[in-house]
C-alpha cells in the first residue's frame, strides 16, 4: 500500500491525536507530544487542524507533524516504523522533492525523532544541521519536593493574569487572555493544567502549562517562563517543581521538557528542579 499524505479537518484530528498519545512511553527519545498540539491549540481549532500532517498507509497513521510556524515542521512516527524506509523517503520527498507540498520555499526547519530514519535521509538529501536542542527528564516515581512558593491552578478568573505574564516572559509574545480561552476549550486540556506562582507580595511572577498523554506517559511542558522584573530569585525553579507534581498527580511517568541548548538559564532551571539532560537533537535545514 502506498503512504498517503493528508491535512485532515477539525473532526478528523482525533485520529492523529489517539496516536501521538500512544506513541509516548518511557524511554522514548524526545518527540512531538500531544502537549505541543495543545499548546498550538491557543490559535484555535481550525488553524491547528491547518498546521497538522499525516502520514499513513493502508489507513494506519504512521507519522504526525505539525507546523509549528510556516518554516518548521515539528514531526514523530510510530514507534515500529522509525526505520521505515518506504515512510522516509516518501516524508523526505514531501519535504524535499519536486512534487513537495508541505514547506514553502526559503529556509526551512525540520525536528524529528533522532532516531528516526529520515534524519539519515535527509542529511543525504543536503539538509544542514541546524539549531540544537536540550532534551530534560525528570522521574516522578517519587514525591515531588514542595516549591516554596504559593501555586495556583489557571482557571478563567486567572487567564488575564497568567497571559500577562507569559508576555513578561517571552520576548514579542502577543499571547492575551482570549489565547488561554482557545486552548482552555481544545480536547487536549482535558489532560493539561496550568498552573501560576506568586512571591510573598502575592505578586504572579511564573507560570507553566503542563501536558499529560495519558497515566504512565510521559508528560510535557510547554511553555514555562518567569516575569523579566523577577528572574534569578529560585520563582524558576519553583514553578517547575510545582509542574513536576501537577504531571505525578496526573499520572504521568515522567516530565519532559525541550528548550534551545543556547536558552540561558533555561537548562540550568530545569537541572536545578531535579531533571536530566537527554542527548542534544538538532533541528534539520535547509533552503528550499
Ligand atoms: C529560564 C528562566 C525560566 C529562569 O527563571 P529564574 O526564575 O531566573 O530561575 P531561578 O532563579 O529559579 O534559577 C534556577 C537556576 O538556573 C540558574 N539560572 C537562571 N537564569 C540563569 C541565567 N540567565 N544564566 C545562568 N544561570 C541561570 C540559576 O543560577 C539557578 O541555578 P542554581 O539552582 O544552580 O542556583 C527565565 O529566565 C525565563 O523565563 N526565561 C524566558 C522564558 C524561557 O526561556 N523559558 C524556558 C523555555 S523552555
Amino acid at each position: 500500500m502506498a503512504i498517503v499524505l493528508s491535512s485532515p479537518e477539525v473532526d478528523e484530528l482525533g485520529g492523529a491525536l489517539g496516536a501521538l498519545r500512544e506513541w509516548q512511553y518511557e524511554g522514548a527519545p524526545m518527540q512531538l507530544h500531544p502537549g505541543d498540539l495543545g499548546w498550538f491549540w491557543r490559535f484555535g481549532a481550525a488553524a491547528t487542524a491547518a498546521a497538522v500532517r499525516t502520514w499513513s498507509r493502508d489507513g494506519r497513521i504512521l507519522a504526525v507533524g505539525l507546523l509549528d510556524g510556516p518554516d518548521l515542521l515539528r514531526l514523530t512516527t510510530a514507534p515500529d516504523a522509525r526505520q521505515d524506509e518506504e515512510l522516509a523517503r516518501r516524508m523526505a520527498a514531501d519535504l524535499t522533492g519536486p512534487e513537495r507540498g508541505v514547506l514553502p520555499q526559503g529556509k526551512v526547519s525540520v525536528e524529528a525523532p533522532r532516531d528516526a530514519l529520515l534524519q539519515e535521509v535527509l542529511r543525504a538529501d543536503g539538509w544542514d544541521t541546524g539549531e540544537p536542542w536540550t532534551p530534560l527528564r525528570r522521574d516522578l516515581t517519587e514525591p515531588v519536593p514542595d516549591p516554596g512558593v504559593r501555586i495556583e491552578v489557571v482557571g478563567p478568573e486567572l487567564a488575564t493574569e497568567r497571559a500577562a505574564v507569559q508576555r513578561a516572559a517571552f520576548d514579542g509574545s502577543t499571547y492575551g487572555e482570549e489565547r488561554w480561552q482557545a486552548m482552555a476549550a481544545g480536547p487536549l486540556y482535558a489532560g493539561a493544567r496550568c498552573l501560576l506562582a506568586r512571591d510573598a507580595r502575592g505578586r504572579a511572577v511564573a507560570m507553566v502549562t503542563v501536558w499529560s498523554a495519558g497515566p504512565g506517559r510521559p508528560g510535557l511542558l510547554e511553555p514555562m517562563g518567569v516575569h523579566r522584573d523577577h528572574r534569578r530569585r529560585g520563582h524558576g525553579r519553583a514553578i517547575t517543581l510545582a509542574a513536576a507534581a501537577a504531571l505525578r498527580e496526573l499520572g504521568a511517568s515522567s516530565a519532559l521538557v525541550c528548550t534551545p541548548s543556547a536558552n540561558p538559564g533555561a537548562v540550568d532551571t530545569y537541572a536545578s528542579a531535579g531533571f536530566r539532560r537527554m542527548p542534544e537533537v538538532p533541528d534539520r535545514c535547509r533552503e528550499l
